[in-house]
């Protein structure tokens, strides 16, 4: 009676479906599957490396132009001087930002009787923005976050995290030259320096 009873109660489950996932996958989907999953990693790398790459280039081939900001008797001793000028790396769809310029003091001669400049870009180094300078207080000052940086290019306060960008200079026969600045950026300095 007992036996009778479980038997009954067996027949009237219904039958369990196999796992799939417990199927083991034939050869050519196991292929296929690592195929695409190779694939995808080739894919991802080259659209997160290729940027890189560029990036690196770009910065090799650079062009290096130079521009002449006046005869160095043209710049007083310890006078702040903003020189406009077209930038030589101007682009077509630069439009007016082509038109910039760099800030120059003219800091005398040293010991060896060599002329130094001080050449600042006039980006701000928070954002870019362009800073103006001021000679009553001896400082530039930044319109768009309030960044204050001393007369030789250090920072004084607000967010700028480090001081002014310093341009590449000459003096080629008795003429100032600037090194073209391009758009200064922390990774991507005028004179290299980080
Ligand atoms: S861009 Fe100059 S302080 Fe922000």
């Amino acid at each position: 009676m007992t036996d009778y009873k479980m038997v009954q109660l067996t027949s009237a489950l219904p039958p369990v479906p196999p796992c799939i996932a417990s199927i083991p996958p034939s050869a050519p989907r196991r292929s296929f599957l690592r195929w695409i999953t190779g694939l995808c990693g080739t894919v991802a790398s080259a659209v997160l490396g290729l940027p890189l790459v560029g990036y690196f280039l770009a910065r090799r081939k650079r062009e290096v132009a130079w521009v002449s900001l006046g005869s160095i008797e043209d710049f007083p001793v310890n006078e702040t001087r903003m020189i406009m000028f077209d930038s030589p790396l101007r682009q077509p769809w630069d439009g007016m930002t082509a038109h910039t310029g760099v800030y120059v003091r003219y800091e005398g001669r040293d010991e060896q009787s060599v002329d130094r400049f001080l050449v600042l870009a006039v980006n701000c180094a928070h954002l870019g923005c362009p800073v103006s300078w001021f000679p009553q207080s001896g400082l530039f000052m930044c319109p768009c976050h309030g960044g204050v940086y001393h007369a030789n290019g250090e920072r004084a306060s607000g967010p700028p995290p480090r001081g002014m960008f310093h341009c590449v200079w000459r003096i080629q026969d008795g003429r100032l030259q600037v090194q073209a600045p391009h758009y200064p950026t922390l990774q991507d300095t005028l004179d290299g320096t980080v």
